[in-house]
């Protein structure tokens, strides 16, 4: 139960930061000019292609996030291309493709090919355990988490997967 707050709160987060409007307008400049708070324009645009089969720069999401520098002050538009973003093969991998966007890194959106297709998913339970041997808490399972500013996410879809199954038993 507190999973599926958590999971609320994300998307509650997420919806925050996404009003319809904005997130129809990331390739230009979605922001007012006097959005005030330190707000400073991406100095330009860099696209990098995410496909899980391989077809593009890089196969996670993950990847693509890390490859953005420290401190980065361009637009970074990720097309993440038709695919699950899971997490199937082992805990240890699952962990890994979890998605974090450090705070260091502003200004990156996820542009999927559409909410139906484009899904992160993920699979754990709070009973799941981590590195250590110990039950992962709830609080660790949160699969995409947002520090950075200036974040934008479009035709892309996020669920858990034990969820879904939790609540059909
Ligand atoms: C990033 O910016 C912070 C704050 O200005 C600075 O302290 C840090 O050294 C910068 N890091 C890099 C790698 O440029
Ligand atoms: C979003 O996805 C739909 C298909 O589900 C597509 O028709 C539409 O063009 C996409 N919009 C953007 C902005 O990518």
């Amino acid at each position: 139960m507190a999973r599926v707050l958590s999971l609320v709160l994300l998307l509650a987060t997420l919806a925050s930061i996404l009003p319809p409007s904005a997130s129809q307008a990331a390739t230009r400049c979605e922001y007012p000019r006097h959005a005030g708070h330190g707000y400073k324009h991406p100095v330009g645009v860099r696209k990098v292609v995410v496909d899980a089969g391989g077809a593009g720069d890089f196969t996670s999401i993950q990847q693509a996030v890390d490859s953005v520098p420290v401190n980065n002050t361009v637009r970074v538009i990720m097309q993440i291309n038709a695919g699950t973003y899971s997490n199937k093969l082992d805990h240890e991998r699952a962990r890994r493709e979890k998605v974090l966007v450090p705070a260091s890194k502003p200004y990156i959106t996820f542009h999927g090919a559409g909410r139906d297709v484009t899904v992160v998913e993920w699979h754990d339970r709070a009973s799941d355990r981590g590195p250590d041997g110990q039950p992962l808490r709830t609080y660790n399972t949160a699969s995409v988490t947002v520090l950075s500013n200036f974040f934008t996410a479009k035709n892309i879809s996020f669920k858990p997967r034990s969820t879904v199954q939790e609540q059909t038993k």
